[in-house]
């Protein structure tokens, strides 16, 4: 039985609106009941037809983020709050019972996972795994199934041999590509990629990266591409959020925020990215990003940021839209406050 689905949304319409999601860890520590607040706090919209980005170091919770979107968190993690809805379901994901979201895996929502051994078993032959997950939804004969893989392999330009390999039979970089073709296989409206490339090296990744807009353009579905290579976020995304404990600090058009970064911590990220001819080294951040189990108060950022002010110390930043389509957290940014507001910093004054 599947999940109820709405209408198609057109081009440009939401498919997803997570709306103030928390996910904690939620563990007992020595008979002590102890929190991990991975996702706090976060609102997000992914439309039809885009890819989102989601960047961040690691740590920052853009793992957890997306395995409660996915409906694919187990305990300790659990969903303290908010709401995940997709266009193609008529209610919260997590409303959803184990028979429906397994309707939902793979036809509608696909998860490419870091590591593509979680989703291939490495004991049986790649066919197998196309058996397991894309038949119950394609309903075709043996000889058309077949025939279907066969096509869409060829379409995404790999032999329909690699079917009778075991996985281990594969390099990694081809181990990804048949990961992406078994998750693109039924045409979800919905696909999340989880650091897909990171294993790989730069070459084999520029092709993974090729298939996946490819296959994207194609079918004209929505990705949430999680990765921390901003490098790989400005070839890849139209949107991007930023990630950093836990929260959403900045989100605009791929362009727009390498253009203006508006939140400190975003520049730094892009700050950092290797350029050709330029030899000056590069700052690191100083600190340590938090302890999620007892996050600072205020902004998260306050102990790491160059324009900290008193007000970072005492009150966190409110995610506000500044310009068309580009939300930023940082009282810095905000023409209220500073850094020519009342409240400006030391360093900046
Ligand atoms: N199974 C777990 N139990 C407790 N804490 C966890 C677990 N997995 C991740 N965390 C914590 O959740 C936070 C976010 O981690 P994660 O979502 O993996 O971040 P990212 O994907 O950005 O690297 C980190 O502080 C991490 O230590
Ligand atoms: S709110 Fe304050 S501490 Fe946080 S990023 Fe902005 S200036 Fe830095
Ligand atoms: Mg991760």
């Amino acid at each position: 039985m599947s999940g109820p689905s709405t209408r198609a949304p057109r081009a440009g319409e939401p498919v997803l609106i997570v709306d103030r999601l928390r996910a904690y860890y939620q563990m007992k520590y020595f008979g002590i009941d102890r929190e991990v607040k991975a996702v706090d706090d976060i609102s997000l919209t992914v439309n039809r037809n885009e890819i989102y980005g989601l960047a961040g170091e690691s740590s920052s919770g853009k793992t957890s983020f997306i395995k409660t979107i996915a409906a694919a968190n187990r305990p300790p993690l659990n969903v303290v709050s908010g709401s995940v809805r997709f266009s193609f379901l008529d209610r919260d994901i997590h409303a959803l019972s184990q028979e429906q979201l397994a309707a939902t895996r793979w036809k509608h929502l696909s998860y490419i996972m870091q590591g593509s051994m979680n989703v291939l078993n490495p004991v049986r032959r790649i066919v197998h795994s196309f058996v397991d997950f894309a038949s119950p939804h394609l309903s075709l004969r043996k000889g058309d199934f077949q025939f279907a893989v066969e096509a869409h392999l060829k379409r995404l330009h790999l032999e329909p041999s690699v079917l009778r390999a075991y996985p281990h039979e594969l390099s990694g970089g081809m181990r990804q590509r048949v990961t992406i073709a078994l998750a693109t296989i039924c045409k979800p409206e919905f696909i999340i990629a989880d650091e897909p490339t990171t294993a790989l090296d730069v070459v084999v990744q520029k092709g993974v990266l090729g298939m996946i807009r490819e296959i994207q353009r194609e079918m004209g579905s929505s990705i949430l591409f999680v990765t921390h290579d901003m490098a790989v976020h400005a070839n890849m995304t139209d949107r991007l959020g930023i990630m950093y404990a836990g929260r959403l600090v900045e989100e605009a058009p791929t362009a727009e925020l390498f253009a203006n970064p508006l939140h400190p911590y975003t520049r730094h990220l892009i700050q950092s990215l290797p350029r050709i001819g330029d030899t000056s080294p590069k700052k690191a951040l100083e600190g340590t990003p938090p302890n999620l189990s007892a996050p600072p108060p205020g902004c998260r950022f306050h102990p790491r940021c160059p324009l900290a002010m008193d007000i970072c110390r005492r009150e966190a930043p409110e995610l506000a839209t500044l310009r068309p389509g580009h939300r930023v957290a940082c009282f810095a940014a905000s023409p209220a406050v500073g850094p020519t507001g009342s409240d400006a910093p030391a360093e900046a004054a």
